[in-house]
């Protein structure tokens, strides 16, 4: 496999909205993040990806772009962008941003001027159709934020557009070469500005299946899930190969996609040398438990399915390339509060899964907050709720009979508001975050969950993370961590999650004792030292390991 400047770097993802407010508007800015470089850069990340800065409606908290080649006033202007870019730069940190190009928003002029001549240039950049009052619709998809995929174009009794997300993201015909062009230039303006590269966003639904047609119906809607009509569609990659020759690879730059259904046999085109994207993120973990019926009828995710989706993980990508690690981002629970079972969630257990997560091979992305243990948020009412999914899930929570009370208790455990809420920095008001009122309240976890306690405290979650991204970048076990194999250990010893990282000259044992009890753990080998270790005692009797509950340890053998 070749080697990439990227592979050994440690990335973290940046909500904007959420991070640091500059200016007391309650709302988080680029000039927020330039004020906390100097904080990146101390827990060692060196890649940084920005959530959508550009102009939104933020119907979708600006997944929903209206001019691709400006920044959102509410974030800052182009001149903060430039100067992130170049600040960043010199602490050796690259700046990724979203690329959302699989929709725009309704208010991107492209899509006006195609709601002003539907038959003209602009009209062929989406996805619209004739048709009239009582007709079905082109065909059953369900959007992703729920409801048919279709909605009348604006001024048009007799049109319809297509839009597989918010009825304010219309879908991009990626079939016309016209709107493919733009993209590319868009793409490569952005590259010349020297950012490092892009999260690709949503992509794999550029590919539709077409002409338009029904899947079986999956719920009492009547519709179909958008996932049918994925599986059904071919030829993604000869659009994902067209962008990346004419993007991405001219200027080595970074990507990592987000895919969903790709297939075992595409993984090399995808992700393997020269493939459509440096990385991909892998959502095996994020996907468990989940339901086709919706929130409300997912199941927890116990350990043995943790340990079993991230190896599988690993298998399929093993000699192929590098997948981007997660426990969490700004679509799911905090991974805390989500892959721990029911009231084990404390700082030890925290930087167990933390830690589990990390040394797997791939990029370990972190998500803001995540190196402070930040917990879910608990809703006291719907009026609180701001993400559109969570406002679509709790209806098809009461549709399916459930209570107000258990319908907002179900979103409370999958919002993805959990992980939009500010960042903690300090005990403050309004946790540091912002001088004025935030967007969106702040945990009331934050009087003991902050930054500022634990840079104090040498036992914290985040000087633990810092400890983890440290022990990666120090030169005698980095090519091990980043390019040493990974074999699973006593993959059947149940709650325990356990794996070895081996080079030619060098095994590291990495291992996660899942559960409050203690276990017992035979070794491979004798140990040469300790790396890691979560909590203050190692017990070692020979080659047989007496794990604490939620013990987490790297041993070098
Ligand atoms: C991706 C984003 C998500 C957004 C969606 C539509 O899944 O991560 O936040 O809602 O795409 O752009
Ligand atoms: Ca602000």
């Amino acid at each position: 496999m070749e080697h990439k400047w990227w592979h050994g770097k440690t990335a973290y993802q940046i909500y904007p909205k959420s991070f640091c407010d500059s200016n007391g508007d309650g709302i988080g800015d680029l000039q927020g993040i330039i004020s906390k470089l100097d904080y990146l850069e101390q827990l060692g990340v060196e890649i940084v990806w920005l959530s959508p800065v550009y102009c939104s409606p933020l119907a979708d908290q600006g997944y929903d772009i209206s001019d691709y080649y400006n920044i959102d006033p509410r974030f800052g202007t182009m001149e903060d962008m430039e100067a992130l870019i170049a600040q960043a730069k010199q602490r050796g940190i690259g700046i990724v941003m979203d690329l959302v190009v699989n929709h725009t928003s309704d208010e991107h002029e492209w899509f006006r001027k195609a709601c002003q001549d539907p038959d003209g240039k602009y009209g062929k950049y989406y996805y619209i159709r004739d048709w009239h009052e009582g007709e079905p619709l082109p065909c059953n998809w369900r959007s992703y934020f729920g409801g048919p995929c279709w909605d009348k174009l604006p001024g048009h009794e007799d049109k319809l557009y297509l839009h597989v997300f918010h009825k304010k993201q219309p879908d991009l015909n990626w079939e016309n070469p016209e709107v493919r062009e733009e993209i590319y230039r868009m793409i490569n303006w952005w590259l010349d500005k020297g950012l490092a590269g892009f999260r690709v966003d949503a992509i794999i639904n550029i590919k539709k299946k077409l002409p338009f047609s029904d899947y079986p119906v999956d719920r009492e809607d009547g519709l179909s899930s958008i996932g049918h009509m994925l599986d059904d569609a071919t030829g993604v990659g000869s659009f994902l190969d067209e962008m990346a020759q004419r993007t991405f690879r001219r200027y080595d730059a970074f990507s990592v996609g987000e895919v969903f259904n790709e297939k075992d046999e595409e993984l090399p085109r995808f992700l393997g040398d020269n493939g459509y994207f440096s990385t991909m993120f892998d959502f095996a973990e994020n996907g468990l438990g989940k339901s086709p019926k919706g929130w409300y009828d997912a199941k927890p995710v116990t350990p043995e399915e943790y340990k079993r989706a991230c190896f599988h993980s690993q298998r399929r990508v093993a000699d192929v390339g590098f997948l981007s690690n997660i426990i969490e981002n700004h679509d799911e629970p905090r991974g805390v509060s989500h892959y721990l079972p029911q009231g084990d969630c404390f700082p030890a257990s925290k930087k167990m899964l933390g830690g589990l997560n990390f040394f797997l091979r791939g990029i370990p992305f972190l998500y803001q907050g995540q190196e402070i243990g930040m917990e879910n948020f608990q809703y006291r009412s719907v009026a609180e709720v701001d993400d559109i999914s969570a406002l679509d899930e709790y209806q098809v929570s009461l549709n399916a009979g459930l209570s107000e009370e258990e319908a907002l208790a179900t979103i409370s455990q999958f919002s993805r508001d959990n992980a939009r809420s500010p960042f903690q920095w300090d005990s403050s008001p309004n946790a540091g975050f912002t001088t004025g009122t935030p967007w969106m309240k702040v945990n009331p976890n934050y009087l003991h969950i902050n930054l500022a306690s634990q840079r104090e405290d040498p036992n914290s979650v985040w000087n633990f993370y810092r400890t983890l991204i440290q022990l990666r970048r120090n030169p005698k076990y980095h090519h091990t961590i980043v390019y040493g194999a990974l074999t699973p250990y006593l993959p059947e010893q149940e709650n325990l999650m356990a794996y070895c990282r081996h080079s030619e000259h060098q095994t590291l044992l990495v291992l996660g004792n899942f559960q409050r009890q203690p276990q017992t753990v035979p070794l491979p080998a004798p140990v040469i030292q300790t790396l890691i270790n979560n909590l203050d005692a190692l017990h070692l009797d020979g080659d047989v390991l007496h794990m604490d509950g939620y013990q987490f340890l790297v041993l070098e053998l």
